[in-house]
């Protein structure tokens, strides 16, 4: 007796893409990037050596989803007090701001990159301090780097980034609480610790995939964050686009009155992150009543701390957590909204037209 089987189709454990299967091993990614590296009791981190880098100034470079894990971590930094900036690793040699003695941060998933590596190198050549933030080792930015952490998400195969994105961004606290002193370290600790059971509730619950079915005939899709949930916006959009072809953009709330409403009409779904309710979060309510003004339909990414809920046709949400954690929490039903999208569209998911899943070329 024999049984058939195709080594590529048992490699997806029974899921019908790869893709949606690495959204599903989100939560365990997570526990293996934070495995061994947090220490609740303390409150303290251990990145190794890496905590001695102590640096007074950030800069990161990176690509596409990388990229906006990039903006987040310079967020984290500044609000360790530590001047940061994320570039487009492929704009960096452009405009290389003075380095000093800041630190430069590679984020790359497959550490091969060459936009990246070639940013990393010119940081190198006027003398600066290296760190790669990756998935891979013994990539090539591993080995040319000064220092590496590793993100431990396991291989990735669907050719959109997804849940190296969310190791990316527990990866990237790690390295700001393990090289910088802030007052939260504690709560930040608690909210990584939960992060990997809430992955795993948003996944059991989320209503992405009726969400999904509701806007599938879009002429467009929207996303807008403020802060922190301003790079999950970006990713929102890259993910939509990428594996669904269809038209979406990602925008800071406060932008979109600045031009990106033209766009707006009853045809153009708004998916609106935001949590809390600080003034931040008050804001991007103002702003998600413009959108409806225009008859948008508005689905809020939201843990129900603000009114966002109040003016929306949608509602994905969201477990009350510090609002980093948030980040990795929206982005989870904002994957699964492109990815049901793409699968009701018929879209080959794990290999959308033109895309590499890593891209050797400048
Ligand atoms: C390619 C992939 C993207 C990825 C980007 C950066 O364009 O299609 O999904 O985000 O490269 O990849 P990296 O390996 O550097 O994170």
């Amino acid at each position: 007796n024999t049984v058939e089987w195709d080594p590529e189709e048992t490699g997806k454990s029974g899921y019908d893409h790869y893709m949606l299967k690495e959204i599903h091993e989100q939560p365990r990614a997570l526990r293996q990037c934070l495995r061994g590296r947090v220490d609740e009791l303390s409150a303290s981190v251990d990145i190794g050596d890496l905590g001695d880098l102590s640096p007074t100034g950030v800069q990161f470079v990176a690509c596409g989803t990388s990229y906006h894990a990039a903006l987040y971590g310079a967020q984290l930094f500044q609000a360790a007090g530590i001047p940061a900036q994320a570039f487009l690793a492929s704009e960096y040699a452009t405009g290389v701001p003075p380095i000093g003695d800041a630190l430069v941060v590679g984020v790359t998933q497959s550490g091969e990159t060459a936009d990246t590596l070639s940013a990393l190198r010119e940081a190198r050549s006027r003398g600066a301090r290296t760190l790669a933030v990756t998935n891979v080792v013994g990539s090539t930015v591993a080995r040319e780097c000064d220092h590496a952490l590793y993100i431990r998400a396991g291989p990735e195969i669907g050719v959109a980034a997804s849940k190296t994105f969310a190791s990316q961004l527990a990866a990237l606290n790690l390295l700001a609480l393990g090289t910088t002193s802030t007052d939260d370290t504690r709560e930040v600790i608690a909210a990584l610790r939960d992060l990997p059971g809430q992955v795993q509730s948003i996944l059991d619950s989320s209503a992405a995939e009726a969400v999904a079915e509701l806007y599938q005939d879009a002429d467009a899709y929207f996303f807008i964050g403020r802060g922190q949930q301003f790079p999950v916006a970006l990713e929102g959009a890259l993910k939509m686009k990428e594996i669904t072809y269809k038209h979406a953009e990602g925008f800071a709330a406060g932008e979109l009155k600045h031009g990106p409403l033209a766009l707006v009409t009853e045809k153009t779904p708004v998916f609106a992150v935001v949590t809390g309710d600080d003034e931040r979060a008050r804001k991007t309510v103002g702003n998600i009543k413009e959108v409806e003004a225009r008859d948008a339909p508005v689905v809020a990414v939201t843990d129900g701390q603000n009114d966002a809920a109040r003016y929306a046709d949608e509602v994905l949400e969201l477990p009350e957590t510090h609002p980093r954690a948030a980040a990795v929490l929206a982005n989870i039903h904002l994957q699964l909204v492109s990815y049901h999208t793409a699968a009701l569209l018929g879209r080959p998911i794990d290999k959308p037209r033109n895309l590499a899943k890593s891209v050797t070329v400048e």
